[in-house]
């Protein structure tokens, strides 16, 4: 392992490539060395929608709801989770494909709503709703809300009793166990997220105690980037367990279990798989067990619906060297593209990063790519081995069309953020327009 600046580590890459190679074969057949998105040239995208650009794959998108929906069986409701990509274009196509949405924010609900979704279906998530969140969200007609502090309730039965509406409340649960396999885990102890199971019965009771809320069920989610399908099935087994045993001691029907998600995506070379089918198998068994008519069963994904649709590019500005090391510097960064850069994670790996036009190139040299930010921490690469790059090149990083503007800290020096194209049938549109530098300058005051 190297280190490149105090208190940074960038982890040795692997030989494997086969998440590079599957990402590549998400966006098209590659028989060249050009980077493509459905038959059209990354080089052209940049050339006619300038740099830095997210380009997303209305095909990809497609294959990969499918791939889901089919894995999962026609029991389970899939859910967008609209925080990985709240891009309008995505969401709505997403929902055409029979994807319904959770939403954690009343930004995302008025984009959900946009996107064609029905108030009715929405779900809605978050430690953190306040009143006047709670009390919108109520009078837009909200689906569900994923209740995750006592508290919560009362102020969720407060909006409603005002508003005059029965809302339907799931009861998000810390279980004791952790989500193995997740990189960043969201429970299993202490936490922020949902209600300890031990307090589980108490807010069940609550929920009952208000003539306005309606028990809709119970809600998990314990971690993302979840690499093992044995693990998420494992999770998913221990709440339907509980659910089963809170039904017998508490007298109530749970009848709706959302069982998470945060099925992962390989994000670095050498990144493990997630196994689908496996996830799907395992699900079918537990869900053909505990199955009745009034059950109905979600799972939520964000990254792994989205992340594979969707490429940064990113052009080099200049090249130079420093210390017996060649750097180059890009005009996109971790204010667009964070987590490729590492923000999130305790070990940087290198991204899925290509040379856009020497996507096979053998004459490769160790290089450190970093962006334009005045702070080290823009860096998505140290001594990756790259073919040789010079100012105006264009590199790509794969699997991005998960958790990039929406993750990434956009104001850190003002650039304009970048557009977002969708490639559609080998025609591409902007669906994001690119931000002005001058946008830096949008309601303030002298
Ligand atoms: C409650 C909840 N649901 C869904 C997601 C989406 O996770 P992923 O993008 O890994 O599928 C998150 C991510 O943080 C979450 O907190």
């Amino acid at each position: 392992m190297q280190k490149c600046r105090p208190g940074c580590y960038h982890a040795a890459v692997p030989a494997d490539e086969r998440a590079l190679t599957d990402a590549l074969a998400a966006l098209d057949d590659h028989r060249d060395d050009e980077l493509r998105i459905d038959g059209l040239a990354a080089t052209e995208l940049a050339e006619r929608y300038d740099t830095p650009l997210y380009v997303f794959s209305a095909r990809a998108l497609d294959d990969r709801l499918a791939a889901v929906r089919a894995a999962l069986g026609a029991r389970v409701e899939l859910l967008y989770s609209i925080k990985a990509n709240p891009s309008l274009a995505v969401t709505g196509r997403l929902r055409r494909g029979g994807a319904g949405a959770e939403v954690a924010s009343l930004g995302e609900l008025h984009l959900a709503l946009a996107a064609g979704h029905d108030a009715p279906s929405l779900r809605f998530a978050g430690p953190g709703k306040t009143e006047v969140e709670i009390a919108a969200a109520v009078a837009l007609g909200l689906g569900t809300f994923h209740v995750e502090s006592h508290d919560e309730i009362d102020t969720i039965a407060a909006a409603a009793t005002a508003a005059h509406r029965r809302v339907r409340v799931a009861v998000r649960v810390n279980l004791p166990q952790q989500l193995a396999g997740a990189r960043m885990r969201m429970g299993g102890r202490s936490s922020r997220f949902g209600i300890d199971e031990d307090q589980v019965p108490a807010a069940i009771e609550r929920v009952g105690q208000h003539p306005h809320l309606d028990l809709a069920g119970l809600h998990v989610y314990a971690g993302t980037q979840c690499f093992d399908a044995g693990a998420f099935v494992q999770h998913a087994t221990a709440i339907v367990t509980r659910a089963a045993a809170w039904e017998r001691e508490l007298g109530v029907p749970l009848d709706e279990l959302d069982l998470g998600g945060g099925f992962g995506v390989p994000t670095s070379a050498g990144d493990p798989t997630f196994d689908l089918a496996a996830a799907g198998r395992g699900l079918g068994e537990l869900i053909a067990a505990h199955d009745r008519p009034t059950r109905r069963w979600f799972v939520e994904l964000g990254r792994y619906l989205t992340a594979p649709c969707g490429v940064y590019l990113t052009r080099v500005v200049r090249t130079k060297d420093s210390g017996g090391e060649r750097h180059v510097v890009l005009d996109g960064g971790m204010h667009q593209c964070a987590a490729a850069a590492g923000m999130g994670s305790v070990i940087k790996r290198a991204p899925l990063l290509v040379h856009a036009t020497d996507l096979r190139g053998e004459d490769r040299a160790p290089v450190s790519l970093g962006g334009p930010l005045c702070t080290p921490a823009d860096q998505f690469a140290a001594d990756l081995e790259l073919p040789p790059l010079a100012a105006g090149d264009l590199v790509a990083i794969l699997n991005a069309g998960a958790y990039g503007i929406s993750y990434s800290p956009t104001g850190f020096l003002s650039h304009a953020t970048p557009a977002e194209v969708m490639v559609e049938a080998g025609k591409a549109r902007v669906v994001r327009e690119r931000g002005d530098s001058r946008d830096v300058l949008r309601g303030q005051q002298p």
